[in-house]
């Protein structure tokens, strides 16, 4: 045997056994697309045995629906490698790629196609996208239990704790809401809660303060502009706040401060769920979820004809009264705890407050509400030299209308008693005290910086029964 022949031969038997023993299926046809090499698994893939497949024309078998499309075809079509996915008999999914081959004269030579089986690869694609919805999942609940760790929102007292019911309720639907309270209650905290808790979390929560934005411009804020509507006005037109909103939760706060004249729209783009943009008579479709906050009396506003009424009606769908501190010293507690937590954070600090400063702050009125508690907190914590925070820190009103209510002293110049029993008698007044302003042992531990145990103990030593 020659030895050319003897490599030729040597050759087209690796060639056989490369086909044969490929992951892919191989496939390959003459220039006229004549099948000449078939792997072994055609059957599996094709349904049909190589033996009957070898000779055959690809373009007849594509005609017979034997390959739909044919890839090989679609290469001496184009003249450049190709790439098709095709679903085979049982559901399975195939990437069939093929290449054309080239004589020296730039003619066709062959094409070979190869055929990959990505059933595997999608059912291991849609295990990988079942782990990773869990995977989100998961993160939103840690999410959910780091904030709730965190104590974000404090209701401790009754009425807040309604409150907070409500805020899940209506976080499940897309109803709107009106929040009405005093100064510095809390309003915006609420409504920004509401839309955490709700669908809508993805999207943006945007506040819009109708009471800080000169009148002429809030028409242009609300609803954006198109080019060149004003002078002054971006060239390219502007988004307005409520279109930011798309997708997520409009809070109008200080509603009570909105004109007359911006009312009558903003009823309109409840009502129809589209604006137009100032200049502009097109109309762009919106979706958000709306929540107002006012401390105005709208009802005696819409009386006075300061306020529509229909727009009233629209809005006050599910109000929210948030009652002022004063009415729910329940919550100071927990309220001195967090804002003492956070400016500590914040500042690289480690103050702690004195449980008397804690009880004198519980008795305060609090007209400010809750901002007036964190910055005179805040005052506290700052400019005080020492770790602990003593009543010597309090603001001079606070401190003395604490001592003029809390003389729990025994005075020491009129009374016969031992030292042991003054001490017993103020640590009786003390945690009858404390059992009346606290719900829980706990609450009570708490705030005169003992153990709960010794609450216990010391509740039954003087026979005070805790609520
Ligand atoms: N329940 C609460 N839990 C934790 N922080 C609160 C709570 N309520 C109010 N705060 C804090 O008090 C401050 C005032 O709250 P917020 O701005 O929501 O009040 P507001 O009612 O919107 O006041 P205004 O009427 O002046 O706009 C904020 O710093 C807020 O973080
Ligand atoms: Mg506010």
């Amino acid at each position: 045997m020659k030895k050319e022949e003897s490599t030729q031969k040597w050759m087209s038997r690796v060639l056989e056994a490369i086909v044969e023993t490929s992951r892919d299926h191989l496939l390959i046809t003459d220039h006229e697309g004549y099948i000449r090499l078939v792997g072994d698994s055609s059957y599996e893939v094709y349904g049909i045995g190589k033996e009957e497949l070898l000779g055959k024309n690809v373009i007849e078998l594509e005609k017979r629906k034997v390959f739909s499309p044919s890839v090989t075809r679609k290469v001496m079509d184009a003249k450049t490698p190709q790439t098709i996915m095709q679903e085979i008999p049982g559901g399975r999914k195939l990437m069939v790629t093929a290449f054309p081959v080239w004589n020296e004269d730039g003619s066709m030579h062959s094409v070979i196609s190869y055929s990959h089986d990505l059933t595997e690869i999608m059912e291991l694609k849609r295990r990988y996208e079942g782990l990773t919805e869990q995977l989100k999942q998961f993160e939103t609940e840690i999410e959910e239990l780091r904030e709730k760790h965190q104590e974000g929102f404090v209701a401790v007292s009754q009425p807040m704790q309604a409150i907070e019911r409500l805020i899940k309720k209506v976080a499940a639907v897309d109803s709107t809401v009106l929040i009405l309270g005093e100064s510095g209650v809390g309003k915006n905290v609420i409504a920004k809660e509401i839309h955490r808790n709700s669908r809508r979390a993805g999207g943006q929560f945007v506040e819009i303060n109708c009471g800080s934005i000169p009148e002429g411009l809030l028409e242009s804020e609300l609803f954006g502009y198109e080019a060149g509507s004003f002078t002054g006005a971006a060239k390219q037109g502007k988004q307005g706040i409520i279109e930011m909103a798309n997708q997520g939760t409009l809070l109008l706060d200080e509603l009570g401060e909105l004109p007359l004249t911006l009312q009558a729209k903003l009823l309109k783009v409840i009502q129809e769920k589209r604006l137009q943009r100032v200049g502009s008579t097109q109309y762009r479709d919106v979706d958000f979820r709306l929540i107002a906050a006012t401390n105005r009396d709208l009802e005696k506003m819409v009386k006075e004809g300061k306020f529509r009424q229909d727009l009233y009606f629209r809005l006050n769908v599910v109000p929210i009264h948030v009652p002022p501190l004063r009415n729910r010293p329940e919550d100071i507690a927990a309220l001195l705890k967090r804002v003492v937590r956070s400016l500590n954070e914040r500042y690289g600090m480690d103050k702690r407050l004195d449980p008397a400063v804690t009880h004198a702050l519980m008795q305060h009125e609090w007209p400010g509400n809750v901002r007036e508690l964190e910055n005179v907190l805040e005052r506290m914590v700052v400019t005080a030299d020492e770790e602990v925070i003593t009543p010597s820190h309090l603001p001079a009103e606070i401190r003395l209308a604490g001592e003029e209510q809390v003389a729990m002293e025994p005075s020491l110049a009129t009374s016969k008693m031992s030292l042991r029993e003054a001490l017993e008698q103020v640590e009786e007044k003390w945690l009858r005290y404390a059992s009346e302003h606290c719900r829980t042992t706990g609450e009570i531990a708490e705030f005169l910086g003992i153990s709960q145990p010794s609450v216990v103990r010391k509740l039954q030593k003087y026979r005070i029964r805790s609520k």
